[in-house]
């Protein structure tokens, strides 16, 4: 069999799989099995880039960069709502749809349908013979993407529908990530360092819209069907939602009849204070006409129907009572301002603490211990304090005096000039050295496992550790027997203390702790000079010459390598056995004799981006495995960025081997 015939082959068998994976829920091959034959077909592919298939499974299920889904047009296009922000809004809709249906209505207009309006993503469904059949997107409302095998991917979408369903249908609905999952994937992402999602939406979005449908089908997605776009024509919005439920289709079962807009009214009232306690996030209320043939007769502006509108509730906001202000000291002795709140409810989450950010904001909010504060989700994520609700007592609270010593060690807490936060002043504070030991342990750093806040504490405790280097004269002998520590523990971390010592050029660098020094600028240091000594001794000129590198950077990184704390963990370092080098990159920027793995979406395409690293001198493969000596990450990167990370391999953003390799 030649390679063209064994690509088609493959392509064919993939498919299958891909079929009984997705639609019928019944893996043929386990997902070695599968994953193997994948990467011989992709492999084949980017050696016969003439035979390349948008159809080919490579391209649908791994590998297809985003925006290579296939459009799809819709027809009649996709509306969208108009907005009442509040009650008067409502009610001169209410006016609008009863003037517009004109002599056959007297009076006010109704009965209403009232439907939760979810906080999610458009798509469209469309089933034949009762078979999910596509899916897609919503995109612009007249073209959307196909994301088919997604959507088969999602345990809340019926691939088969019930018996009496049409031969035909086609309905909208709204895909949603839950708030718990929403929230756990946030908490994962923070601890892998990655950016958060803004909002559940935006999540959602982030999720369907993946090129491995594997792991859309791993964040727990729901869907809600709303709209049934053809395929019957019930008279009622009421008997639609009934009739999709009795296909087998998920329709949220929270909805209200209202005989008119004032019953309307009550329920926005009614609902606006309980939409946080359910499992999806609710940015809304949505208000249909429930007389369908109406609602068609009235017809559409531009955008939207004329006889459904949207209720949008006030931003997510709070009052709560401060009860105390918390000073934290970070690594660079900053100090940082956290209000200590009386728990309250806030965009589907009990929020007890918030940011203050700081000293300036308290003094210009005149922000007191004591005083109601207003609380609101800054892009859903981080909660802050915006300011005080004035009331009674405000005045005879004293006002916040923000610590002018360091609330740990005592030291002067300073404020230079054109900064924003103060720091304390001692060079050997120990909440600065606690938060410096974790940060070197960090996973951006010498990813020391074991080394968390617990171990930390102990060590600082007991008087073991005064400096970072003391880390790493620890012997098993201090370890074993202290309290809270066990016998394993104590073994594992000597083990791990002793691998840090081989982490590159770069890593240590991030370990340094030095401000504004993180990985892309270690990284730019560390191929630019080659040693430690190099840096030492660089003038601040050419420090500040590196790619990355500002003069406030560079200055740092002086203050630092001269400084006492600087010039005594060096010579320690050496003398502890640390030879850390650079990166291994040649000048010419080879990649010669590293295993590659890409992961994540690239701004080029994979096939584009593996030729680039073999014309490198690399070996290129798609899966990690304890061979993989690099990995190169793009967006949304999942599972296979957690398995490097988890296995200690190096990894690098998409820009950074773009350096490499010189295709920038
Ligand atoms: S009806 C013609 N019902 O809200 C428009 N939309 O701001 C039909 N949405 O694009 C939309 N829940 O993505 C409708 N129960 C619900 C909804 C809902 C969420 C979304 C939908 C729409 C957006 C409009």
């Amino acid at each position: 069999m030649d390679e063209a015939e064994r690509i088609a082959e493959l392509r064919d068998t993939l498919s299958r799989f891909v079929r009984a994976y997705f639609v019928e829920d019944q893996p043929e091959v386990s997902d070695a099995v599968y994953d193997s034959l994948m990467r011989e077909l992709v492999e084949l592919e980017a050696r016969h880039p003439e035979l390349s298939d948008p159809k080919s499974p490579s391209q649908r299920v791994g590998g297809a960069p985003r925006g290579d889904f296939r459009s799809v047009s819709h027809e009649p296009p996709l509306l969208s709502l108009m907005n009442a922000m509040d009650q008067d809004e409502l009610r001169a809709f209410d006016r609008r749809i009863a003037q517009a249906a004109g002599d056959g209505l007297a009076g006010p207009a109704g009965p209403y349908v009232v439907e939760p309006k979810i906080d999610g993503l458009t798509v469209v469904l469309h089933y034949e013979n009762g078979r999910l059949r596509l899916a897609a997107t919503r995109g612009d409302g007249q073209t959307g993407e196909d994301v088919t095998p997604n959507l088969m991917a999602i345990a809340a979408v019926p691939k088969e529908l019930r018996q009496g369903a049409p031969e035909r249908l086609e309905v909208r609905g709204e895909v949603y990530l839950p708030v718990a999952s929403f929230e756990a994937l946030n908490q994962a992402r923070e601890a892998e360092g990655r950016p958060l999602f803004q909002n559940p939406r935006n999540a959602a979005a982030g999720s369907l819209r993946q090129q491995d449908p594997r792991v859309t089908a791993s964040r727990g997605l729901g869907v809600f069907c709303y709209e049934l776009r053809s395929g019957a024509t019930p008279g009622r919005q009421s008997e639609a939602l009934e009739l999709l439920a009795a296909w087998g289709l998920p329709v949220n079962p929270l909805r209200w009849s209202c005989r008119g807009i004032e019953d309307v009214i009550a329920v926005t009232e009614e609902f606006a204070p309980r939409r946080d306690s359910l499992a999806y996030a609710v940015d809304g209320l949505v208000v249909k006409l429930d007389d369908l043939e109406l609602t068609r007769r009235l017809g559409a502006t531009q955008k939207a129907p004329r006889a459904q509108i949207a209720f949008k509730f006030p931003a997510d906001e709070a009052a709560t009572t401060l009860l105390d202000i918390e000073v934290q000291v970070g690594r660079t002795g900053a100090l940082t301002p956290t209000a200590v709140l009386s728990p309250v409810r806030l965009a589907g989450t009990t929020v007890q603490r918030a940011s203050l950010h700081n000293e300036d904001l308290i003094r210009q909010k005149d922000i007191r211990i004591g005083d109601l504060v207003r609380v609101r989700k800054a892009g859903e994520i981080i909660p802050e304090v915006i300011g005080i609700v004035p009331g009674e007592g405000h005045d005879a609270r004293p006002p916040y005096a923000f610590p002018t010593v360091c609330p740990v060690c005592g030291a002067q807490a300073l404020r230079l000039e054109g900064e924003a936060v103060r720091r304390c002043s001692n060079p050997s504070c120990p909440a600065k050295l606690r938060e410096w030991l974790l940060h070197l342990g960090s996973r951006v750093a010498l990813d020391i496992d074991g080394l968390g806040p617990k171990t930390v504490d102990i060590l600082l405790e007991t008087g073991l550790v005064h400096q970072p280097e003391d880390l790493f004269r620890l012997t098993l002998t201090d370890l074993e027997g202290l309290p809270r520590l066990g016998a394993k523990s104590a073994g594992k971390l000597v083990a791990a203390l002793q691998a840090a010592r081989a982490r590159p050029l770069d890593r240590l660098l991030v370990a340094l702790g030095i401000p504004h020094v993180g990985e892309r600028s270690a990284q730019a240091l560390a191929e630019r000079f080659g040693s430690l000594d190099a840096i030492a001794s660089a003038s601040l000129g050419d420090l500040a010459e590196v790619v990355g590198i500002g003069e406030t950077t560079a200055t740092e990184i002086e203050r630092f390598m001269m400084g006492p704390v600087g010039q005594r963990l060096l010579r320690s370092l050496a003398e502890l056995g640390f030879r850390p080098e650079a990166p291994a990159r040649t000048a010419s920027g080879s990649l010669d004799g590293e295993v590659v793995v890409f992961t994540g979406r690239l701004s080029r395409p994979r096939s584009e981006a593996q030729a680039i690293a073999r014309s490198c001198g690399a070996v290129v493969e798609s899966d990690i495995t304890r061979r993989t000596t690099l990995v190169v990450v793009g967006e949304e990167a999942g599972q296979k960025l957690e398995k490097a990370r988890s296995l200690g391999i190096r990894t690098v953003s998409e820009a950074e081997f773009g350096a490499v390799t010189g295709a920038g």
